[in-house]
């Protein structure tokens, strides 16, 4: 219901016909902008052509306007400390748990991992970035040994306590997952040639399109081969779904954090925007998983 594919699809077209899409950017310094006035641009297109489609169309479009959120969550405020963020992140790591969120992730991007691990003699590295408690980095890690699959695995995060509770959690459980801080925007401090996949799970919805893109660019920067997103679905029923499965750790804010995402989860066309402003080609694609939407861009030159 969210989706709004039919005015959604309109729109681009429109946009692409009047060559104003996908729009040029010159070097990195501008992508950000450029892809959030774009997406504020669609946006603009889509109410258009919804309005134009008849009511039926235009009244999806207008709750869609209304359930839009630009708020931050509680998680990512400057006010939250680093140790509440660490907790909030674990109470999200336990959701995950409750609701096989891992068990999904993993076979999602099992045939990624195969094929990546075709092309290369080594393992397979595999950067996560905001990986928050490292929750889908041990289960890529559990998967990989059961499968006799070779992954070196690094999760990082903003958040330097969420680091450092993920580097104890690594060591009691005696599994090989790294943690190391990094800024998600720029990855300062990775190295060029040090991953093969670049990661982010639920956590788009936590960044701009600008952000995302200079994300997806950056991966390709690194030289890395693919980018995935993994987020939740746009959709009603996760709007209901995400706080009602959140109250269930019995912290407010948390719960108020799975009401703020879901009104800010990407529908498939806008992630699908983003990337191929980002790469500047269809490299890409976009796929449900009920319930989750899951990007694959490949950055490989
Ligand atoms: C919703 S949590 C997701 C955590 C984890 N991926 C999961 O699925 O449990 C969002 C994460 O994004 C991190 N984050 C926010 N801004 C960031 C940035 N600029 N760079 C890296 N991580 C960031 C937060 O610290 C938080 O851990």
């Amino acid at each position: 219901m969210l989706q709004l594919r039919t005015a959604g699809y309109i729109a681009l077209d429109r946009l692409r016909s009047q060559g104003e899409f996908p729009p040029k950017w010159n070097g990195i310094g501008e992508l950000e902008a450029v892809v959030d006035r774009f997406m504020s641009r669609f946006l603009e297109k889509r109410l258009e052509a919804s309005r134009e489609l008849g009511p039926g169309f235009h009244l999806y479009e207008l709750l869609d306007l209304m359930i839009r959120s630009r708020d931050t969550e509680h998680m990512d405020e400057p006010s939250t400390d680093g140790e509440q963020k660490a907790a909030m992140v674990r109470a999200l790591d336990r959701m995950n748990g409750l609701t096989m969120v891992y068990h999904h992730q993993t076979r999602l991007l099992e045939p990624l991992l195969a094929e990546l691990s075709q092309q290369r003699d080594g393992p397979v590295r595999v950067l996560e970035l905001a990986s928050g408690s490292g929750g889908l980095a041990f289960a890529l890690a559990e998967h990989a040994r059961k499968r006799g699959m070779r992954l070196e695995i690094t999760a990082s995060d903003i958040v330097p306590e969420s680091v450092e509770a993920g580097r104890a959690a690594a060591a009691e459980r005696g599994v090989a997952v790294e943690f190391r801080v990094v800024n998600a925007f720029d990855l300062e401090g990775v190295d060029r040639n040090s991953a093969d996949l670049v990661l982010v799970s639920q956590s788009l919805h936590h960044f701009t399109p600008g952000q995302l893109a200079l994300m997806i660019a950056g991966a390709g920067n690194i030289g890395a081969s693919a980018f995935v997103g993994l987020d939740g679905h746009r959709s009603m029923l996760l709007l209901a779904g995400v706080p009602i499965v959140a109250s269930l750790q019995g912290i407010a804010e948390f719960t108020g954090d799975g009401f703020t995402s879901a009104r800010k989860f990407y529908s498939d066309l806008e992630l699908d925007i983003i990337a191929e402003i980002a790469t500047g080609r269809r490299s890409h694609q976009v796929e449900c998983s009920w319930p989750m939407s899951m990007l694959t861009v490949s950055t490989a030159p």
